[in-house]
């Protein structure tokens, strides 16, 4: 988890720093409105028209937004060690973005305020344009994590196919398939979370203990006053309880699932998310803990966007194929499900949460060590 510095405020500053704005005297200069607001050429006379150019820049300035955020945490988890002093500013940042996502979904209720009789005015002016060919979507998606192979193709094909090739959208788009993702660099630092150490406190061994005594006295205490038959059913829900915990306390087990797909995190970046959710009152965890929930939050947003974008796409269109190619509702119905879900380790966490007079206790020198966030101060000393 401990860490040196680089702050993400600097690296972002450089990127974005534009002389002519440096220049500007007014409000409208300094904001570029001659350009921003010349920027909604209408192909049509219908009036709702107006509205949906402005609703999908507003999305695409949302979405520049959000990709700047989840740039610069990646770009504290991206140094081999992160200054714990930095987990409030990655905080506050990933607020941002849960409150941002929260708008884009409240955002498609101005759109659901145009009919589809009023749509169907303007729609074959859009030819081929299509929400789908946002170059920024796909670069949140894949700096977030989303595995390619998770993608619903559509038509068979490759979710670039229907990007514009030999543009800078498309370059961006390839480089942020190849870039570390945000849940890659997550799970590079909760590898390193302090207690799960094989040679120090060993957590997960303890955990497993625990787990162990916990489940074979539960299931010895209910035996009492049971006839045969429930005494039956008892045992077949204790041996699927003992299966449930296998598939995290057997590496093996984890590997298949990850495989899979079912699984997206390292073992031991398990483990560290583990710790992290059962000792969060630890002082050093709080914000590592509130972090994970924000992480949770974006998941949970992102696919709320995608079920309301979808219910409102299902009533503007019914079943008609989208401008983009795909079959529309079909195709997006098809997005909304796990395998879009990037942080989907941590939703699965609860599974495996057993009540803290049943958790391994913490010995004094793991209690000191969570007792405060450790600083690159610290690690000079
Ligand atoms: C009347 C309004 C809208 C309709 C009827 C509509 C329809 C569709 C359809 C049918 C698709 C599937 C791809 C295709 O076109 O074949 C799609 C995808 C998409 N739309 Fe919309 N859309 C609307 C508004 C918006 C808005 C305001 C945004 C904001 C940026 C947006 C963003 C997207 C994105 C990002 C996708 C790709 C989703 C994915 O592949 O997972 N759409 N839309």
């Amino acid at each position: 988890m401990s860490c040196p510095v680089a702050s993400p405020d600097t690296k972002q500053s450089d990127k974005s720093y534009n002389a002519a704005a440096n220049k500007a005297k007014t409000y409208g200069e300094y904001l570029q409105l001659d350009k921003l607001l010349s920027s909604q050429g209408m192909k049509s006379k219908a009036h709702d028209e107006h509205m949906f150019i402005i609703i999908h820049q507003v999305y695409e300035l949302w979405f520049k937004q959000i990709i700047f955020e989840i740039d610069s945490v990646r770009g504290v988890f991206e140094e081999s060690f992160v200054d714990e002093r930095e987990m409030f500013v990655v905080t506050s940042r990933l607020k941002r973005v849960v409150q941002i996502l929260k708008l884009l979904v409240d955002q498609i209720g101005v759109i659901e305020t145009m009919s589809p009789m009023d749509f169907v005015e303007f729609r074959n002016m859009l030819g081929s344009a299509s929400g789908f060919q946002s170059y920024q979507f796909r670069v949140l998606e894949n700096k977030l994590g989303l595995p390619q192979a998770n993608r619903q193709k559509y038509s068979q094909k490759d979710y670039k196919t229907v990007l514009e090739s030999e543009t800078d959208n498309m370059s961006t788009v390839v480089k942020s398939e190849t870039e570390t993702s945000l849940s890659e660099l997550l799970q590079r630092w909760l590898e390193r979370t302090p207690g799960i150490e094989k040679d120090g406190f060993n957590f997960w061994s303890k955990f497993s203990d625990k787990v162990n005594e916990m489940l074979q006295k539960q299931y010895n205490s209910n035996q009492d006053d049971l006839d045969q038959s429930a005494k039956d059913n008892l045992k077949i829900q204790y041996q699927k309880q003992r299966e449930t915990f296998d598939s995290i306390f057997n590496e093996d087990k984890h590997k298949e699932l990850r495989s899979k797909g079912d699984r997206r995190f390292t073992h031991k970046a398990f483990q560290g998310a583990m710790m992290i959710f059962f000792y969060r009152d630890e002082p050093r965890f709080n914000l590592p803990y509130q972090m994970l929930q924000l992480l949770m939050d974006i998941d949970a947003l992102v696919m709320k966007w995608r079920y309301t974008h979808v219910l409102m796409v299902h009533r503007m269109l019914g079943s008609k194929p989208g401008t983009g190619g795909s079959s529309g509702v079909d195709y997006l119905k098809s997005t909304v499900t796990d395998r879009y879900k990037v942080f989907l380790d941590l939703f699965n966490l609860s599974t495996f949460l057993i009540p803290r007079s049943e958790l391994p206790v913490l010995d004094l020198q793991m209690m000191k060590q969570l007792s405060k966030p450790s600083s690159s101060a610290e690690i000079a000393e």
